[in-house]
């Protein structure tokens, strides 16, 4: 197992009705800004519950933040923040709204060019306005760390940052919240949380059996999970385990103590850039055949993922990491979730050369080994048509 230093400050207000909570989240004298996404929190109700929730308190809202949240959004969403001396915020979306939240936070007090807090990995921050969330989408496990995720029109870049200054204060997480979600969001969450687990966990046998129980038991949540979410979309515990298994996700507690890949996040960044595909989708096509690709490497976690997750007992340790690839892509289709560019409209070669240009000029690589750089990528992408 590596040294590690594990640190997650998020109190979780979890449950049923648990937005009740707000009023003591908040710090008394907050300027709030609310901030929000396209409106389906106004159709779905949360919306005037927050609201109800924030009777008697100042605050003025910033709706529109779009999927993929855009720098140019954020830095309108910035601007008023300056001019009204607001100094809490408060997210209620999903992981867009979130990220969008964590950029805004870092962004109003920050005193040069904000898109270098994206574009100069390892920028120092000082401060960041405080701000806390009510999560309307499991997925990405925003409301648990200190991760954003921000993409700019005009350059068709999507970048990340990440600072301890921007862990919310809190996250109200009630899973009645998630009812209203469309099947495409819902599947898409499930395949979020499935690989940020596997980012985790696909690397080598770092001797580190209590986290990769961890990471197996969020991946069997899920598996067990995702034909009922689909036949009972209003079953409170099946959105409350998913709930809670996406934020267990990404929350940081999986990674202690173990290599991590992150490389099928970084070139799906890149296809949702320049092609606007889901999140999750971008993920689905590339984790399998980053995998193929990485048999060697990745060998001994892909034999014990296959014996553990889905009992897979042959001799053949060859066709046991095939079957195991390709019971992981059958669990995406079954999400009705394609694992082919094509399905996309998407031109395998052309992504290819793109992202492998893409990576070049930033001398970027990446995975466990730091290897997966512009030409691995290219033969990745290759493999995905
Ligand atoms: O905008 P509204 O109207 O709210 O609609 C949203 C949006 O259209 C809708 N939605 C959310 N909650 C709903 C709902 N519709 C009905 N009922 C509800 N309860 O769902 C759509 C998608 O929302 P979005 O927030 O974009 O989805 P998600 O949570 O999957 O977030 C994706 C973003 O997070 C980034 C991704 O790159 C992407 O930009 N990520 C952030 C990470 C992090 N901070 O750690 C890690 C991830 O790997 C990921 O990169
Ligand atoms: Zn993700």
């Amino acid at each position: 197992m590596d040294n590690f230093s594990y640190w997650n400050p998020v109190r979780t207000a979890f449950g049923k009705g648990s937005v009740s909570q707000l009023p003591n989240l908040l710090p008394r004298e907050a300027k709030i800004m609310i901030v929000y996404g396209g409106g389906s929190i106004k159709k779905n109700g949360v919306y005037n519950q927050v609201v109800s929730a924030l009777k008697g308190r100042q605050f003025s809202e910033f709706g529109g933040i779009g999927p993929n949240p855009l720098y140019e959004t954020c830095i309108e969403a910035v601007n008023k923040v300056r001019e009204e001396k607001v100094n809490f915020l408060l997210a209620v979306g999903g992981g867009s709204v979130i990220d969008a939240v964590k950029f805004i936070a870092a962004a109003s007090p920050f005193k040069g060019e904000p898109w270098s807090i994206l574009s100069e990995p390892g920028i120092m921050l000082n401060s960041a306005i405080p701000f806390g969330c009510v999560l309307t989408l499991p997925a990405t496990g925003s409301e648990m760390n200190a991760n954003s995720v921000i993409s700019r029109a005009s350059t068709m870049e999507k970048l990340h940052f990440s600072s301890p200054l921007v862990y919310p204060r809190f996250s109200v997480m009630d899973p009645e919240f998630t009812f209203s979600l469309p099947p495409r969001q819902v599947a898409n969450g499930i395949i979020d949380t499935f690989v940020h687990v596997m980012e985790q966990y696909m690397t080598i046998v770092n001797n580190a059996p209590l986290q990769d129980r961890q990471a197996e038991a969020v991946i069997n949540t899920l598996i067990e999970e995702a034909p009922r979410v689909v036949a009972e979309p209003k079953n409170y515990d099946v959105r409350a385990n998913l709930m809670w298994a996406a934020s267990n996700g990404l929350n940081g507690l999986l990674a202690c103590g173990q290599k991590e890949d992150w490389a099928t996040h970084m070139i799906g960044h890149e296809l949702t850039a320049f092609y606007g595909i889901d999140h999750a989708r971008s993920l689905a096509v590339i984790l399998p055949a980053l995998w193929r690709y990485k048999r060697k490497d990745k060998h001994d976690k892909l034999i014990q993922y296959a014996r553990r997750i889905f009992a897979i007992q042959s001799d053949n340790e060859e066709r046991a990491i095939d079957e195991a690839i390709n019971r992981t892509e059958d669990f995406f289709n079954s999400l009705d979730v394609s694992t082919h560019l094509a399905d996309y409209g998407i031109n395998a070669s052309e992504a290819a050369s793109k992202i492998r240009d893409r990576f070049d000029q930033r001398s970027v690589a990446f995975g466990e080994n730091a290897d997966i750089d512009g030409a691995a990528a290219y033969e990745i992408i290759m493999t995905c048509a």
